[in-house]
């Protein structure tokens, strides 16, 4: 499987990070969340006290971070600089900045340039929205996750604590919004990706279905 790269996109909650983790690991690759980049970055830019109407500014100073994603499945790490900011990207200040900061056209060369690098020689599972559109069009494993609003938004609340399922299909909804309406890489399925609808499977049953389709086409 030498130079292998799985491209995995797909809206949130669709079950994406824990399917692209177990077929990392049962595959024995890497993996990189490059949900987590754009969200590491928009934490800085807050940090800065940029607004986030001034995509200006954001454009202006997004190369000044440094990003540095681990490619462990078994404990992904992601610092900005020497800050470990695991837990503070997955915070409803950043969720709710995100998709502004990921609109911008700088951010997303900037990023879709450091995934670039770290994909390098392959070997790697990589979950997001633009993977087998933009980043990896070239993989030959490309799946595009979903699911019904309802079970993503019944996943999403069972991973937050202090939230219903009902306040987050909106959060959803609005950020599916945000992703797939935007002018530079919006979320969209790429050319030859397989649709893969995870509303009535588990998770072992969507990681099976997923080495089935890389076992095909590979
Ligand atoms: O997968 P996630 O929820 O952690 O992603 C956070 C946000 O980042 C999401 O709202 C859209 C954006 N994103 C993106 O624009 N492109 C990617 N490749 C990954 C995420």
């Amino acid at each position: 499987m030498a130079g292998l790269v799985v491209a995995m996109d797909g809206p949130s909650g669709s079950g994406k990070s824990s399917a692209s983790r177990g077929v990392a690991r049962a595959l024995g690759l890497r993996y990189l969340d490059t949900g987590a980049q754009y969200r590491a970055m928009t934490w800085w830019i807050l940090r800065q006290g940029v607004d986030l109407a001034d995509s200006a500014t954001i454009a202006a100073r997004c190369g000044e971070p440094e990003i540095v994603s681990g490619t462990d499945p078994d404990s992904p790490a992601i610092h900005v600089g020497a800050v470990d900011v695991a837990g503070p990207i997955r915070e409803d200040e950043v969720t709710s900045a995100v998709s502004a900061v990921a609109a911008v056209p700088e951010v997303r060369a900037r990023l879709v340039a450091l995934q670039r690098e770290i994909i390098g020689a392959g070997d790697i599972v990589v979950e997001g929205r633009d993977i087998g559109t933009v980043v990896a069009p070239d993989a030959p494993v490309k799946i595009y996750l979903t699911a019904s609003p309802e079970a993503r938004a019944q996943r999403r609340s069972a991973e937050l604590a202090g939230t219903t399922a009902e306040a987050q299909q909106a959060a959803l909804a609005r950020r599916d919004t945000l992703d797939s309406t935007r002018k530079t890489d919006p979320l969209s399925m790429a050319d030859g990706a397989v649709e893969l609808d995870t509303t009535a499977l588990n998770l072992d049953e969507v990681i099976a279905e997923v080495l089935r389709l890389v076992k095909e086409r590979t």
